[in-house]
């Protein structure tokens, strides 16, 4: 089972750099490269992640993770995602974190929403009443920047990442956030060749070797979606499969 990821341009992000053990080192030599990419994929309006309506997924698992009123979530990479208006409507307190001001701007002008904007620290920080982006790289957030977070809420922002980097952004994660904090996590994932179907319907071996140190992975839903098959005309299709997965802390 592989977590498909996002390629921008044609170019597979910093896939095509070794895996470095070394964090500054990685991020570095791959981040700045990568960072620059999505810039531009923001600047060219290449933004076919971007969904148009709210996550359904969202909508109707999200309630299963039982959470207090007025929880704290935090949305990784957000771009101008709907879901964070979703969100704040069942009165949750968002702080999403992008890269691309221009994503940011889009956001808001396009919820008619007149947010205020100011420096903090590496970041600048939009908000309006319970909705915060801080426009800046998610490797430079600290937990003093975030504050305390109940729950995370990720689609395409991990799968957003090449495998290699995948690690770090999760023990960045674990790095900003209070242990006690869970995982929503949405992703699609494609069968491997010669794999069984119960393989492919399971949790992924990516998502448990990321995650499973920390959190306990429930995997509660799957859904098998036809699509049509890239670099394949003449109508042909091909089975992913779109999972719900929420992580809670050990
Ligand atoms: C695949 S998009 C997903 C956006 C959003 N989660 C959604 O569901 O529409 C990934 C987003 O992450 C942003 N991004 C990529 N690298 C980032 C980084 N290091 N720090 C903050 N944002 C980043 C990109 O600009 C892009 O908007």
């Amino acid at each position: 089972m592989s977590i498909r990821h996002l390629p921008i341009f044609g170019a597979t992000l910093a896939s095509a750099f070794p895996a470095c053990p070394d964090f500054n080192e990685t991020y570095t030599i791959m981040g700045s490269r990568d960072n620059a990419l999505w810039q531009q994929c923001w600047l060219d309006q290449q933004i076919d992640f971007h969904q148009k309506e709210v996550n359904r997924l969202l909508t109707r698992f999200w309630c299963g993770l039982d959470l207090a009123p007025g929880s704290r979530v935090f949305v990784p990479l957000c771009g101008k995602s709907l879901d964070m208006i979703w969100l704040a409507q069942q009165g949750h307190e968002v702080i999403g974190i992008e890269l691309s001001p221009l994503a940011v701007r889009a956001f808001f002008r396009e919820n008619r929403i007149q947010p205020s904007r100011r420096k903090v620290g590496k970041f600048t920080l939009w908000q309006y009443n319970n909705i915060s982006i801080l426009c800046g790289d998610y490797f430079s957030l600290t937990q003093a920047d975030l504050g305390s977070i109940d729950v995370v809420y990720d689609r395409a922002a991990l799968t957003a990442l090449p495998e290699n980097i995948r690690r770090l952004y999760v023990a960045h994660l674990k790095l900003i956030l209070p242990p006690a904090c869970k995982v929503f996590l949405l992703t699609v994932e494609d069968a491997d060749e010669g794999e069984t179907r119960e393989v492919t319907l399971g949790t992924s071996a990516e998502i448990t070797a990321l995650y499973s140190e920390a959190f306990a992975i429930e995997l509660a839903h799957v859904e098998s979606v036809l699509e049509p098959a890239a670099g394949h005309p003449g109508g042909s299709t091909k089975c992913s499969e779109h999972k719900v997965y929420r992580l809670i802390p050990r």
